[in-house]
């Protein structure tokens, strides 16, 4: 009986010597000396709530390439994005906003209005700027800096 109780005291001592390390380490890994830089990072919604965040590459092949092209180049249906016309200056990122949830009543080309494109939400539209303005960039067109 003595033995069996000196067993169980060894065995919560243990317990409870892990759980304070544990907690030590948790505690000591939130107070990092660089927090306010860790704040510049805060991940988008889609991330911290454990939703995958969007590819913007992914997105632009499933809604805009059928008609801005594979690389935003055109197509016979759409003008091209990588094209100094839509530099961050000229089409702010907001026009892209309003283009995929108002559509685009056709003012620059002769391809016809662009509809709107249902169902895309802010955070994605976001990701698809973010692609976009990378090929730009590529090409030498002024696109801000990268996201
Ligand atoms: C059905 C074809 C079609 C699809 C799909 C499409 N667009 Fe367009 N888009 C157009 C056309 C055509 C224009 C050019 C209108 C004009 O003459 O100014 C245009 C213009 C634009 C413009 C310029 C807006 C402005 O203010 O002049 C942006 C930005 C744009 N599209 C973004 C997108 C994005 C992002 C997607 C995908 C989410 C997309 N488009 C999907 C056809 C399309």
């Amino acid at each position: 009986m003595k033995t069996f109780r000196r067993a169980l005291f060894i065995r919560s001592t243990a317990i409870v010597l892990t759980c304070a390390s544990v907690s030590l380490i948790i505690v000591s890994g939130c107070t990092t000396d660089d927090e306010p830089a860790e704040l510049d990072n805060v991940p988008p919604p889609t991330a911290r709530s454990g939703v995958k965040p969007y590819s913007g590459e992914e997105s632009f092949q499933n809604r805009c390439a059928v008609c801005h092209g594979q690389q935003a180049d055109g197509t016979a249906t759409g003008p091209p994005l990588v094209n100094r016309l839509y530099e961050i200056g000229h089409h702010p990122n907001f026009s892209f906003h309003n283009a995929v949830n108002k559509g685009v009543i056709a003012h620059h080309w002769n391809f016809g209005d662009m509809p709107p494109i249902p169902n895309v939400k802010p955070a994605e539209i976001n990701a698809i700027i973010c692609h976009v303005r990378d090929l730009q960039r590529a090409e030498g067109i002024a696109a801000g800096e990268p996201c």
